[in-house]
């Protein structure tokens, strides 16, 4: 018999805040992402305050969204504020030309993201045009959000409905400049920030954190140029990384129906999330040594082939259990760079990629991911603790390896220790023994969530196959051993 996994979480050791905004989303002009799937407009049957479906906004207010990243992404570079302000029925119709050519009204604009985002209790995250903008037009944008004078640029948002300045958090300029956003070399990018973000002016206390766009998947060049050359108005910087199932833009594999290699060659890539964060860290803790540059990972998850039939503009995916646990170990390494990564963005919050939600006319499904989400809500703002995992096997399916069990743990604001674990082996369950210094705490209590199998979804018309059910354990003779189901997440408070 081998010997136990052993978890030994230091409670006494408080490190980093885990900050909320981990937990971000990311909703874009894309596909149904927005339209149909969160905005049917005033006039729809399907219920609505102000346009925003009241089933989609109540199930997101449920997670607890700390914040939404809008217009994009790609399309942010396309996208000209003033075309989303005043009547709806007066505003112009665009070409979406990033996302599958389909037209766009522009009936959800300025005001109508920040009704969002106020329904929703959450922050917002404003991406500004540097693509085909300009520095006058993103520097007014602001002005129109947050101005509070007589300007007429602030009379037009008054006569526009809203009297009082948005509260706008964060405001970045471009997007993925490296590619769709303009095909920048950080050098260059780097000027154009530096030049762009001179002009950005807002009241002191209505100041939003400015973010520049950074690197994709391993490149750290991005981090490293932009935190040598920007000094003034930067308090991020935005990388991005998706994980396909090939390794691979072109093919990048299904998301339902797959062998248990690309079970593991999915989640054993999350090392490479990872890895790009350590290197971040020693060139940021080189560049920045007082800190004031954060990394937002503001673009990440799952992408797969588009699904067959659908749009392939529009980024369909199925979301499987396999996507839950992908976004558990993203979590888990989040956590563990808690100290610079301060903001991560799933892509997208519905209808899109790996998304929170999936709608069909009226009715909607919260997907796997979802409840990835919901069980890690305790970790939002709470104070991570460090972990040490002994005896953790090695979990291997042909060619792909990684580590059975990851473990995160961290004093929650309601003043518990939480300890978040995924079991990623398809097969197998595993026993481990938690303890909390050198003692073994005198219960846990929380939730799993499993299914019987790999691919398991939640389908539209049918039961749900993904639920979170409760997870309990007790110490026996000083020793508590939690058995983990194959393929699962578990997230629980240690009780004593
Ligand atoms: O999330 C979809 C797209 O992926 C975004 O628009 C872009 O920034 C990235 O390439």
């Amino acid at each position: 018999h081998a010997a136990d996994i052993k978890v030994v979480v230091s409670a006494d050791q408080p490190g980093p805040v885990i900050h909320r905004n981990i937990y971000g989303q990311f909703a874009e002009h894309l596909g149904t992402g927005i339209y149909e799937g969160m905005w049917v407009g005033p006039e729809s049957k399907i219920p609505n305050v102000r346009g925003w479906r009241k089933d989609v906004v109540a199930a997101l207010k449920d997670l607890k969204v700390p914040l939404v990243r809008w217009p994009g992404g790609c399309f942010a570079d396309e996208y000209h504020w003033r075309d989303g302000i005043g009547p709806r029925n007066k505003r112009p119709v665009k070409v979406n030309t990033h996302w599958g050519g389909v037209p766009e009204n522009n009936a959800v604009g300025t005001h109508e993201f920040f009704d969002l985002v106020e329904q929703l209790g959450a922050e917002a995250y404003v991406n500004a045009n540097m693509g085909t903008g300009t520095p006058q037009e993103a520097a007014e944008w602001l002005e129109y959000m947050t101005g509070e004078g007589n300007a007429t640029i602030v009379e037009q948002r008054r006569k526009n409905g809203r009297d009082k300045p948005f509260r706008v958090h964060y405001y970045a300029l471009g997007n993925e400049t490296w590619g769709c956003g303009g095909n920048m070399r950080p050098e260059y990018y780097a000027d154009l920030y530096r030049h762009w973000a001179t002009f950005l002016k807002t009241p002191a206390h209505n100041r939003p954190k400015f973010i520049a766009s950074g690197g994709n998947d391993k490149d750290t060049t991005w981090t490293d140029v932009l935190s040598k050359q920007v000094k003034h108005n930067i308090d991020a910087i935005a990388h991005h990384a998706y994980t396909f199932p090939s390794g691979k833009w072109e093919g990048k594999g299904s998301a339902a129906g797959f062998p248990e290699s690309e079970w593991v060659s999915m989640l054993s890539q999350v090392k490479k999330i990872d890895d790009v964060l350590a290197a971040s860290k020693v060139i940021l803790d080189k560049n920045d040594p007082q800190k004031k540059i954060a990394l937002y990972f503001d673009e990440w998850g799952s992408w797969y082939d588009p699904e067959p039939g659908s749009n392939p503009g529009f980024l369909v995916q199925r979301n499987t259990l396999r996507d839950a646990l992908l976004a558990a170990l993203h979590f888990n390494v989040f956590h563990s760079h808690a100290e610079r990564v301060q903001m991560s963005n799933v892509a997208q919050m519905v209808n899109v990629l790996q998304a929170m939600i999936l709608t069909s006319k009226d009715k909607l499904v919260l997907t796997p991911t979802y409840h990835a989400f919901k069980l890690y809500i305790p970790f939002q703002d709470a104070t991570s603790l460090p972990i040490k995992v002994e005896n953790n096997p090695t979990y291997k399916v042909d060619k792909f390896e990684m580590p059975t069990v990851s473990v995160t743990a961290g004093r929650g604001k309601d003043g518990k220790v939480w300890v978040g674990l995924v079991n990623s082996n398809a097969t197998k369950p595993a026993e481990l023994d938690l303890q909390l210094g050198a003692n073994a705490p005198k219960a846990v209590k929380g939730q799993v969530l499993t299914a019987s199998a790999m691919d398991a979804q939640n389908e539209l018309g049918k039961a749900p196959q993904v639920v979170p059910t409760a997870f309990e354990a007790q110490a026996t003779n000083g020793k508590l051993t939690l058995k983990l189901p194959a393929k699962s997440i578990v997230v629980v408070a240690v009780e004593g």
